[in-house]
Order: structure tokens, then C-alpha cells, then sequence
């Protein structure tokens, strides 16, 4: 069974709506409602007395209709009764002030009061509903996220290095705390590295955000083990926050889950831009897939205008569905909308659900509506399809630390050169995993590994191995940089990957913001382009490398910016500047010629086109992103699921926003 469904929260309405509710919902087709995530003051109004009746209540009625559930365990949003014991409980932010009640997410993960609390709501919750026929699964907590500076957090920290070191002489070593004479001579003078602390030493910040993001895996991972024991057969998730966000390790985070949920909201907080980009979402959810490397639950997708205090763009008709679509198209085996009605009071009464503040369904739940009715004919076709792109791009989180402490540029963005290189991909209908640098990269045909700058012997070793059997590894600058300590490494860049890569840098030159230096292809099938280096120049010296492309000015004009190296069957192209739109588009066409990736199909701007395999028939996904009619020229027959009509090879055309899912004619198997 597909699942489709909507966030509910029902404790925000009068009781006497529940079945008008359920009721529109079951037209709608939804078959699920993700419930309680933020309710703990109704789930436990005071300190030690539970309340389930009402959610009980509200889950009788859905069961009415056969609507699943998911459960949140409130533990997101503490109640006053609970922060009220102690200003310990808050957390303390980068700026070193503490955080006040007011808001959602202000708890130090690692206070142990709070760590009774959770264990108290969440074992109670769990007992209740083990047994319950409607409950399916679990998430837990909400959007984890936030670093904490506290005093609670710093001794745990201490003792987190203590760990990882064993020894104060180690850690000064690593770290360098000769600097400025920061060798430490007890644990416990070590400090977190709040801005009242000024530019920190690297190696003791990297080791803190490691810190941060293992407090939040940790503290998961306690709620895990207790879902686990007493309700074996429910699933447990979290609900993740796609590509942007960018302090926890979130390979990590997935790891203790048995699926990756994600929201998305293509037309995100207060944007009102006129067109979104696909692309953005496209790569969140490729991301989401590659945590676990399997399909993922969309958990919240957009229903409305987002909003809190401002409201964002109106999705247009037919976006709700189309972006849906898109989520389907990159793995999602489920789409639960967020939320099911506007709330008209709180933080997020600007934050639109499928229903307005008055609960009368409009345009938007009759889009929806027409949604469920086709995934109830085509989502067990579509449901557990695999994707099974032949690129891979490596995302390193490791490094987007490290580059959060040394940017290196002013103007350098991990997260931005990383978009680059993805929308070029994405704009040819290339489908890529995006994947850790130590996962299996057996499977592909090009990897490309951007920025690596906290890079180990395992993360080498593997892209060596890929290498070796044949693929095709694209590194790109400030690669190779820093050791696992974030200290600079005693050789020359791109240190342990210089011997793989057949070069090794000079120098470098930052550049100032907006200038370029101009690069001359040198290479066949590149010669004549246009593209230019931006933000970073390696100026490169081949160790066996062939030149790719020059640069054409400054002093050092006439000097390699990206080279090839054979090794083996396989090639590595170092490529020594993070350049602009413009050097990706025209490097990736190069690229997947040289890995022999073929893109899906050829499609106007904005047309985006996935594929999905059900064992081994394929699944074709065609999206007009656009306000206007397209046509694509398709190289297969098949059937449109969607409208049930076949296709066949040539053009057809596609409406405004609007999508074809086909599934193609099954191949005749050869009788011999
Ligand atoms: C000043 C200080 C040095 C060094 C340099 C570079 O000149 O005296 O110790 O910090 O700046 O930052
Ligand atoms: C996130 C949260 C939701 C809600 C939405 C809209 O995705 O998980 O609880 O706050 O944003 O703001």
C-alpha cells in the first residue's frame, strides 16, 4: 500500500470536528495522519499524570475510516510545567546566552532531567499504544537541530575527548594547543567554543560540532531503544530537514532508524519568488535517499502558503500535486502533507495546511483529492521501486564543519558548490545518488567528491579502489586539506589524494568577490568552450596528469586549472577552482560522456524526468515545472498510470505543472 496522508493535530480544533475531519480526509484518499508530535502538555498536563483518552479518541475516529497513524513523541516541544524546574534545561546558544520559554526546540539534549522526562513521556506513550491496531510507526522528537554551549554540555564534551583521546598530551598534539599557548593541562579547562571565545582553534571546534551532532544521535537513539523494546512492530523514524541543514551528520542520525521521514517545502519560508527551482528539492531528496540508501517518507509536504509571521507565495494550481510528484519521482514511498488545517492561533497560524483557518475545503484539497484518487490506483505500481542512478556525488560532513569554522573565502559556500555541480546534473536529467565518501561506490559509473576537506585514509582508500576498477572520481579544490584534527596537512595539496589525482598545487589565489580568471580548454571535446574560474585558483603542476584547461590571466596564465589522470582502467579530473554556473554545465556534459552516462532525455527547461524500477520494469517520471506546455520526445511505449492512456515513441505533450508517470511496455522476454 502507497501512503498518503496529512499531519493532524486535533488537540487545536473542538472535539465535535473530529468526524468531519476524518470524514474529508478519507475523501481526500488519505490512509494516514502523523499525530501528537507537539502534545505533550495534553499527554501529560502535569507533572506525572498521563492523559491518553483524547488521543485515543481522535485515533478511534480515524480507525473509522481506516486511517493509520504515526506517532510523534512530543519531545520537541516541553511544556512550562517541566521548564519551569530549572533554567539548566535550556539550552545556551553560539552567543553564549541561554534560551528562554517561548518557542519549540530550546532543550540542552544532553541534561539528564531532560533525559528522564523523554524517557518517562516516551515509555508511557509507547505502552499505551504498543497494542493499538491503528498505530504503524513512530517519529521521534521533531527537526533535531541546534547546537548547545551549556556548562552540562561542556563537561559532557570533556568527557566525550577524554574518549576519543585518551590523553591531554594526544589531544594538544592534535589540536596544535601550542598555539597561542592553549596546551591543556586538565580536562576540564577545555571550553566549548562559545563567540565570547573568539576564532576558535580548529581542531577543538571541529571536535565540539562532532560533539553537538553525536548529542543529538545519542539522544535519539535512548528513545529509539525504548520504542524498540516495547513496540517491536512498529517502525521508527525522524523527520529529517533534506540538503540545507547542515549541523548534524545526518548518515549518522539515520543510522538507528528504520526510515529517513523528510520535509519539504519547495516554496519555502517566506519566499515569494514566482518560480522555484526544482533542482532544490530535487537534491534534498536524493540526499534523504542516500542516508540509509533506500526509499524515504516525505512526512511534510507542502499543503499551502508557508508562513509565520509573513506569509510566503501561493503554490499556483497544480504545484501541490506536481512538487508531490517530484518527491514520488526521487524515492518517496510515502507523501503525508503538512498540515491538514491552518491553525488560527500559535506561531504558525500563517503556516498553511490543506485547508484554510475556516475549514472549508478550496482549490487546494481538490487538487489533493484528485492526487488520492490516483494514488489509489497507481501507488502499490509505484510503492518500492528502486532508483538506481550511475553517479554518485559525495557529501561530506566532516568537511561542511570544518568549512563552517575556515570558509576559507569569504564568499566560498560548501552547500552552494555543491548546488552547482548538482544542477548541472539535475538540468541534463542525470539521476544521482548522493552518498557518503566511504559508502559502496561499486555500483557507479562517475563519483563526484566536491570540496573533501577533512579527508581520511579511509575516504581515500575507498575513492582509490573506485578508481582502480574502472570509474571515473571528479575532485574539486580545498580538497585534501585538513586531517581528521582540522589541522592542515604536512604535505602538498591535494595531500593524500595528490598521487590519485596526478597533480599536486603550486599555489593558490583567492579571489576577490566577482572577478574571474578566464580558462582555456585544451582538451578535445572541450576546446573552444567558454567558462571561467571563480572564487579559488589552484594553480596546478602535473605529476602525470594531462592539462584539461589553462588559465588565461594574471601572473598565472598559461598554468593548469583541471587536468586528467589515467590510472589504471579508471580517470580522476582534478578540477582547481569552484567556478560558476557556466564551468559545471559545461564540465558535466564532458564528465558523464568520458563515464558513458547517458542522461534520461533530452527535455526543454524545466521539464524534469526520473526513473523508478519496479524489479525490472521501469517507471518513467515526466514533470512540466513550468507555467506553460511542453513537449518531450520519449524513446519508449508504455502506459501514462496517471490517465491510463499508452504512449508511444515521439513527442507528446505535457500540461502546465502537470506530470506523466509511465510505465513502460514490458520488454518480450526472447523464447529460445
Ligand atoms: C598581528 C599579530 C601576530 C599575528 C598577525 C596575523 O600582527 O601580532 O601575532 O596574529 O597579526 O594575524
Ligand atoms: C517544520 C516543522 C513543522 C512546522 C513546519 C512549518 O517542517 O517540522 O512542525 O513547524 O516546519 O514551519
Amino acid at each position: 500500500m502507497f501512503t498518503f496522508g496529512v499531519d493532524y493535530y486535533p488537540e487545536h480544533w473542538p472535539e465535535e470536528r473530529r468526524a468531519e475531519d476524518a470524514r474529508l480526509m478519507a475523501e481526500a484518499g488519505f490512509n494516514l495522519v502523523r499525530l501528537a508530535e507537539f502534545a505533550w502538555s495534553r499527554l501529560e498536563p502535569r507533572e506525572g499524570v498521563f492523559d491518553f483518552e483524547w488521543l485515543d479518541r481522535a485515533i478511534a475516529i480515524l480507525a473509522g475510516h481506516d486511517i493509520q497513524v504515526v506517532l510523534g513523541t512530543p519531545t520537541a516541544s516541553p511544556p512550562p510545567w517541566l521548564m519551569d524546574r530549572s533554567a539548566e534545561l535550556f539550552l545556551v546558544r553560539e552567543d553564549g546566552r541561554r534560551a528562554t520559554f517561548g518557542n519549540r526546540r530550546e532543550y540542552c539534549p544532553n541534561n539528564p532531567v531532560y533525559h528522564d522526562y523523554t524517557r518517562r513521556i516516551v515509555t508511557q506513550m509507547a505502552e499505551h499504544y504498543a497494542g493499538c491496531p491503528s498505530v504503524v510507526g513512530w517519529q521521534i522528537d521533531n527537526e533535531f537541530g541546534a547546537r548547545c554551549f551549556c556548562p552540562i554540555c561542556r563537561t559532557a564534551f570533556q568527557e566525550w575527548l577524554r574518549r576519543r583521546y585518551g590523553s591531554l598530551d594526544e589531544l594538544n598534539t592534535r589540536w596544535g594547543a601550542v598555539f597561542w599557548s592553549h596546551e591543556y593541562t586538565g580536562w576540564e579547562q577545555i571550553p566549548v567554543p562559545v563567540e565570547t571565545g573568539g576564532s576558535p582553534n580548529p581542531g577543538l571546534a571541529l571536535d565540539f560540532y562532532r560533539f553537538a551532532s553525536d548529542s543529538y544521535v545519542d539522544y535519539q537513539r535512548m528513545q529509539v531503544d525504548i520504542l524498540r523494546e516495547k513496540c517491536p512492530d512498529h517502525f521508527v523514524a525522524h523527520n529529517f530537514m533534506g540538503f540545507g541543514y547542515d549541523r548534524i551528520d545526518y548518515f549518522d542520525l539515520a543510522r538507528d532508524l528504520d526510515l529517513v521521514a523528510w520535509d519539504i517545502y519547495p516554496r519555502g519560508f517566506w519566499d515569494v519568488r514566482a518560480e522555484v527551482e526544482p533542482s532544490g528539492a530535487a537534491l534534498s531528496a536524493d540526499t534523504m535517499r542516500g542516508l540509509k540508501h533506500q526509499n524515504f517518507w516525505a512526512m511534510e509536504q507542502q499543503a499551502g502558503p508557508s508562513g509565520w509571521e509573513t506569509v510566503g507565495g501561493t503554490p499556483r494550481p497544480g504545484e501541490l500535486r506536481l512538487w508531490a510528484y517530484q518527491s514520488i519521482a526521487h524515492g518517496a514511498d510515502a507523501v503525508v502533507f503538512f498540515r491538514w488545517r491552518t491553525c488560527r492561533f500559535g506561531t504558525e497560524a500563517y503556516w498553511h495546511g490543506l485547508l484554510d483557518h475556516h475549514g472549508i475545503p478550496g482549490r487546494r484539497y481538490e487538487e489533493i483529492r484528485r492526487m488520492g484518487a490516483e494514488i489509489k490506483r497507481i501507488g502499490e505500481q509505484i510503492h518500492g521501486a528502486a532508483i538506481k542512478p550511475e553517479v554518485a556525488m559525495a557529501l561530506s560532513y566532516e568537511s561542511r564543519f570544518a568549512f563552517q569554522i575556515q570558509p576559507g573565502h569569504p564568499q566560498f559556500s560548501y552547500a552552494e558548490h555543491f548546488r552547482h555541480i548538482y544542477r548541472a546534473l539535475h538540468g541534463r536529467n542525470v539521476p544521482v545518488d548522493v552518498v557518503a565518501p566511504t559508502d559502496d561506490l561499486s555500483s557507479y559509473s562517475l563519483v563526484i567528491a566536491p570540496a573533501l576537506h577533512v579527508l581520511s585514509e579511509a575516504d581515500v582508500g575507498n575513492l582509490a579502489r573506485f578508481v582502480e576498477a574502472g570509474g571515473v572520481l571528479v575532485v574539486t579544490s580545498r580538497t585534501g586539506v585538513k586531517d581528521e584534527h582540522n589541522a592542515v596537512v604536512n604535505q602538498r595539496l591535494p595531500g593524500l589524494l595528490a598521487e590519485l589525482c596526478g597533480v599536486v598545487v603550486e599555489e593558490y589565489d583567492a579571489l576577490p568577490e566577482g572577478e574571474c580568471n578566464e580558462l582555456e580548454f585544451v582538451c578535445p571535446g572541450l576546446a573552444g568552450r567558454d567558462a571561467s574560474a571563480s572564487i579559488w585558483c589552484d594553480v596546478l603542476n602535473s605529476t602525470g596528469a594531462t592539462v584539461v584547461a589553462r588559465y588565461a590571466q594574471s601572473y598565472y596564465a598559461g598554468e593548469p586549472a583541471i587536468a586528467l589522470n589515467e590510472v589504471g582502467a579508471g580517470r580522476v579530473v582534478y578540477v582547481g577552482t569552484f567556478g560558476d554556473a557556466i564551468l559545471w554545465s559545461t564540465l558535466v556534459d564532458w564528465l558523464i560522456a568520458l563515464a558513458g552516462v547517458k542522461p534520461l532525455l533530452a527535455a526543454p527547461e524545466g521539464v524534469e524526468v526520473t526513473e523508478r524500477w519496479q524489479r525490472d520494469r521501469r517507471l518513467l517520471f515526466v514533470l512540466n515545472h513550468t507555467a506553460e506546455e511542453q513537449e518531450v520526445v520519449l524513446d519508449t511505449a508504455g502506459v501514462n498510470l496517471l490517465d491510463g492512456g499508452s504512449v508511444v515513441e515521439g513527442a507528446v505533450a505535457i500540461a502546465p505543472r502537470d506530470v506523466l508517470v509511465i510505465l513502460e511496455e514490458q520488454q518480450e522476454e526472447e523464447i529460445i
